[in-house]
């Protein structure tokens, strides 16, 4: 009787363990599925101070793991009303610096003022616009908003959604 008894008392503790441990497992995955995506939770807001940009300046920046290009125009770069991101009296150009056709980063060419991609020779003009080569659409715009003469990346300011929506 007490070797049944403490038979019966192992095979309870050990069931209540495997189902213990079953359930670590099932809370991890319900947690994992209450997490936000990784995406998200890597992703900060990355602010930028344009004020010291020299005019015709490009500087690239790493956001989410990402290259953004920040070109600041000068007089003799086209603007363009549809894709210029605007502070004070300034026009920039802020894209993420990934080719849309397999993802290479491209190059800025100061000369032809434009943007090269070594990979299969696509080309975007200073505003991100794709014109020769295979890539099939401008250079994403990544979000933003404007604070000041801040650039932050990463919230959706009213600059953007008006961008997004003529780009
Ligand atoms: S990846 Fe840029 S042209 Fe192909």
């Amino acid at each position: 009787m007490a070797v049944e008894q403490s038979r019966r008392d192992f095979l309870g503790m050990a069931f209540g363990g495997v189902a213990a441990v079953g359930g670590v497992f099932a809370l991890g995955a319900m947690k994992a599925s209450w997490d936000p995506l990784p995406s998200v939770i890597s992703a900060g807001f990355t602010t930028v101070d344009l004020s010291p940009m020299e005019m015709g300046e490009i500087r690239t920046i790493e956001w989410r793991k990402l290259p953004v290009f920040i070109l600041k125009k000068s007089s003799d770069i086209a603007k363009n009303s549809a894709r210029d991101v605007v502070v004070g009296d300034a026009s920039y150009t802020v894209v993420i610096g990934l080719c849309t056709h397999l993802g290479c980063i491209p190059s800025w060419r100061p000369r032809t003022q434009d943007f090269i991609c070594a990979c299969h020779g696509g080309v975007f003009d200073a505003s991100g616009v794709n014109t020769f080569g295979p890539p099939p659409r401008p250079l994403d715009i990544p979000p933003f908003k404007i604070d000041g003469t801040k650039l932050v990346l990463g919230e959706e300011g009213p600059e953007y959604a008006k961008l997004v929506g003529n780009a």
